[in-house]
């Protein structure tokens, strides 16, 4: 178990041979960077079984990627860019103030400099996760961050049960072993958490796996409820669709129509706005 210590401890760099991924704390004064120090335990307690993995998704012709070198070299440098428009972001944005409690825990996975949280909320605690420290670094939210390469190795070095959301955003398509990553989503996330997956139809075309590249809109909101619904532990997804309208403005899907014309790429405007989301156990009511 890797425990993150508090924010007042000086940080050290942990040694490779008991970490495989980098921790780093950001100041919030001098917002500078430094190494993390982290405590290990053995991995015993009940807790931190890892979720059952009922099945796989993905056949192996479906993880592979047109780009076969190591991801972090592709990620050598920072972009310091949106990924998607505005009106994605704002829809994002929306749907996590209404998912995401204050004062809560939030872990964003697969991070950059940006993690499109409301800025008039305080949370709790943000860690992030990446391939790119100085994009990171930059991240105004995060209190945390490490970097570590999910498709080498898709273990967290974090708490069971220590996250009250996880958030993944416009990066779900680059995971070669999504079935194991969600299922150490699912351990972290404490019962009643929220997983929110958020995608459009942009991507790294060479970066992002096969079955992502061949498919469709429709397939991909699916390939994403596979992946959920293979992992024990997860509510039964569910989907928020939002497909530009002709106004340039992002609706609500409505029809079949729009649902047609989206997939055929003929409205203009916005990018589209997909977002699987589930919870851990039991989808929690609040007042
Ligand atoms: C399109 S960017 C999205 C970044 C961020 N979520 C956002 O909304 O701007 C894709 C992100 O996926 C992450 N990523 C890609 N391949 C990865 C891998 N193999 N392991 C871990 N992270 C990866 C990179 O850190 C990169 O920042």
């Amino acid at each position: 178990m890797i425990t993150i210590q508090p924010n007042s401890k000086p940080w050290q760099h942990l040694s490779s041979s008991t970490l495989n991924c980098q921790l780093f704390h950001v100041s919030s004064e001098t917002k500078k960077l430094s190494f993390g120090t982290v405590t290990c335990n053995s991995i015993k307690d009940q807790d931190n079984k890892k979720a059952k993995i009922k099945r796989l998704v993905l056949s192996q012709e479906g993880r592979t990627k047109l780009d076969i070198r190591p991801d972090k070299q592709f990620y050598d440098y920072p972009r310091f860019v949106t990924h998607v428009d505005d009106k994605f972001i704002s829809t994002l944005t929306s749907v996590y103030r209404e998912k995401l409690r204050p004062d809560t825990e939030i872990f964003d996975l697969m991070s950059s400099w940006i993690s499109h949280l409301p800025e008039d909320i305080q949370y709790k605690r943000v860690v992030g996760h990446g391939l790119n420290a100085q994009e990171l670094a930059r991240n105004p939210r995060l209190d945390y961050f490490f970097v570590k390469d999910l498709n080498q190795d898709q273990d967290f070095e974090l708490e069971s049960c220590s996250f009250d959301a996880v958030l993944c955003t416009v990066s779900v398509q680059y995971l070669q072993q999504p079935e194991k990553v969600f299922a150490e989503v699912c351990r972290i996330l404490r019962p009643g958490g929220v997983f929110i997956v958020s995608f459009s139809n942009r991507l790294f075309y060479e970066k992002a796996i096969s079955a992502w590249r061949e498919g469709t809109a429709y397939s991909r909101v699916q390939l994403v409820t596979q992946y959920f619904q293979c992992v024990e532990g997860f509510t039964q997804p569910e989907t928020i669709r939002k497909l530009p309208g002709t106004g340039g403005g992002i609706q609500e899907e409505k029809s079949p129509l729009s649902w047609i014309m989206g997939l055929l790429g003929l409205m203009s405007g916005s990018d589209p706005f997909y977002a699987v989301i589930a919870y851990k156990n039991f989808k929690p009511i609040y007042d």
